[in-house]
């Protein structure tokens, strides 16, 4: 089979959605383990947050990597579906959803909606458009003062709720996607499968837990 062929198949677009897939949720789980240093006080986060702009090149090609990646993953998403949508033009008589859990059901829909949160999420923070009151925020050494812009950000409620509900939604994808990627690279079998399901649904738990508990404890006054 020739490389665009392949590409184009039904199963090469598995492979592209589940191998950019695996490289996003490296990153969730990279950008969680940052984020978490908000717990350690407003210098780990803010040097932190130096650092990264100080690796400049291989931040850059990361970012590359990542837009790729999220183009990838949805436009070949996108053609998976509408060819399986055509190849059952009648639709079932009976839908079989009833084996299928809730997190594979609503991939699409899921997936359209991080989309959405990912694009007011780099408004909010990375081109910092969406709340001009946190724009230009510095600490006493003059570094961007990252701490205090995601501590004044989610003291309000609905900006909290925002990124609660978007990451809900996150871990219900991350839970369906990640259990699937090994059946699609043909690493597991009908024995195993269950065993990943329960894996997959663990560690998108632990993840949930560990962005909401910013939120939550900015909130709750914990972290101020
Ligand atoms: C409590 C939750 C989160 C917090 C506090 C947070 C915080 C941040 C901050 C402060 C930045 C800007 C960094 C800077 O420019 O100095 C950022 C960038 C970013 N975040 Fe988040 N984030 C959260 C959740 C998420 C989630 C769930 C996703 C993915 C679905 C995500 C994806 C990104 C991306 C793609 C960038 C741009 C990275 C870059 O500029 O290279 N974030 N986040």
């Amino acid at each position: 089979m020739l490389q665009s062929e392949f590409i184009t198949s039904s199963i090469g677009k598995k492979i592209v959605i589940a191998v950019t897939g695996l490289f996003l949720f490296g990153f969730v789980i990279g950008h969680l383990a940052g984020n978490l240093l908000i717990f350690a006080g407003p210098d780990a986060l803010n040097s932190y947050a130096r650092k990264l702009r100080d690796l400049a090149p291989l931040v850059w090609s990361a970012r590359f990597v990542l837009l790729a990646s999220v183009v990838f993953h949805i436009w070949t998403s996108i053609l998976l579906t509408i060819e399986n949508r055509a190849a059952r033009p009648i639709g079932y008589e009976v839908r079989k959803t009833i084996q299928t859990s809730i997190a594979a059901r609503t991939m699409m829909l899921s997936g359209l909606v991080i989309l959405a949160f990912i694009i007011y999420h780099l408004l909010h923070f990375t081109f910092r458009v969406t709340h001009p009151e946190i724009s230009h925020l510095t600490d006493s050494l003059g570094r961007h003062d990252v701490y205090s812009m995601v501590v004044l950000s989610f003291q309000k409620v609905y900006i909290s709720a925002v990124y609660g509900i978007a990451m809900t939604l996150l871990c219900l994808h991350l839970a369906h996607g990640a259990s699937s990627w090994l059946q699609t690279l043909g690493w597991n079998n009908e024995r195993t499968q269950p065993l990943f399901v329960r894996i997959s649904a663990a560690v998108s738990l632990l993840i949930l837990i560990g962005y909401v508990s910013i939120p939550i404890s900015v909130l709750c006054g914990v972290v101020k």
